[in-house]
């Protein structure tokens, strides 16, 4: 059910869930100081209650309202990439819902760049807890027509057009002895450590729900770097086949990546090959996502 931005607040302040838009896919998101209504978008996601929600600010100077301290590291890349695809893990503030946290001591913040949701949570007190607004280990909405049919139409959805980056935000980790990359995203690696000056190391434990198995088609998928030639000899075993050739320009792929998924998966074909994109930018998220959609493809929930 598509809301206006009004309507969005009145159900968001009344303790409801609103599907809203951002820069990398649409969230479902509650206000997040509100454990009841944070409570509701586990239930309608169908997601384990021990995965944490990213809280979406308005801007940098809410982040003392979440987090408990606020390093030199985070205040830079704040400054550098928000509003934007970048998730910064901290310390949490006594007081942040234990259902935000995945009762975790830290919290994942970030501040969205599309105008709809930045305005939205200013006027809802300044904080929505909000994960991807697909059901659980399913591809990633960008579009309102993509949350619609993951989550049904009684679902409000502010609709804010199509996402311009397409997989979702880069997870760094402040809380620990070094900074560390939970998960490749929308903003480049080498982007973070170029404003950082120094390498992030791999701390892939620290993220709950950033699972092997994740962004799932139902159709089998197979990562290929010569994808022609592997759908060439599964198609000489009388498989249908659709491709996902990998692109020239990383950002453009990333872009239209869950709705090319999603379409391909709408085939009814036996079989997806999709290419790996180069490793570098905006690819490290790509070829993330198709290493996880690989592991749970096929998997008929
Ligand atoms: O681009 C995005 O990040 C999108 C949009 C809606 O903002 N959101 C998103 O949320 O992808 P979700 O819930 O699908 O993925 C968030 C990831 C989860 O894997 C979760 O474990 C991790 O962020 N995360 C959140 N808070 C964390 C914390 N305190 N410590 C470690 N990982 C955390
Ligand atoms: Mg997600």
């Amino acid at each position: 059910m598509r809301v206006a931005a009004d309507e969005a607040a009145r159900i968001l302040r009344a303790g409801g869930i609103v599907a809203v838009p951002t820069e990398t896919v649409y969230g479902l998101a509650a206000v997040a100081s509100d454990p009841v209504a944070v409570r509701r978008v586990f239930a309608t996601k169908g997601r384990p209650v021990d995965h944490p929600l990213i809280v979406h600010l308005a801007d940098a100077g809410e982040l003392p309202r979440w987090a408990a301290a606020v390093p030199p590291a985070a205040a830079a890349l704040a400054a550098a990439f928000w509003p934007g695809p970048l998730t910064l893990v901290l310390p949490r503030r006594a007081g942040v819902p234990d259902e935000v946290t995945g009762g975790l001591d830290t919290v994942g913040l970030r501040v969205p760049s599309h105008p709809l949701t930045r305005a939205l949570i200013a006027e809802t007190g300044g904080g929505l807890a909000a994960p991807s607004a697909n059901r659980f280990g399913r591809v990633s909405p960008t579009t309102a027509a993509h949350v619609e049919a993951e989550l049904g139409a009684a679902v409000p959805v502010l609709d804010g057009g199509a996402c311009a980056v397409g997989v979702e935000s880069t997870i760094v980790d402040l809380a620990g002895d070094a900074p560390a990359l939970l998960r490749p995203g929308g903003v480049p690696v080498e982007a973070i450590e170029a404003v950082l000056g120094r390498a992030l190391v791999a701390g892939e434990r620290r993220a709950p729900g950033v699972l092997p198995a994740h962004y799932a088609p139902r159709t089998a998928l197979l990562l290929s770097e010569a994808p022609e030639a592997d759908a060439a000899a599964a198609r000489a075993r009388g498989l249908r086949v659709a491709v996902l050739p990998a692109a020239p320009d990383a950002a453009a792929h990333a872009r239209g990546l869950y709705a090319a998924l999603r379409a391909l998966d709408a085939e009814g074909v036996d079989l997806l090959v999709a290419g790996v994109a180069v490793e570098a930018g905006l690819g490290r998220a790509v070829n993330d996502r198709l290493r996880r959609a690989a592991r749970g493809a096929g998997s008929a929930s």
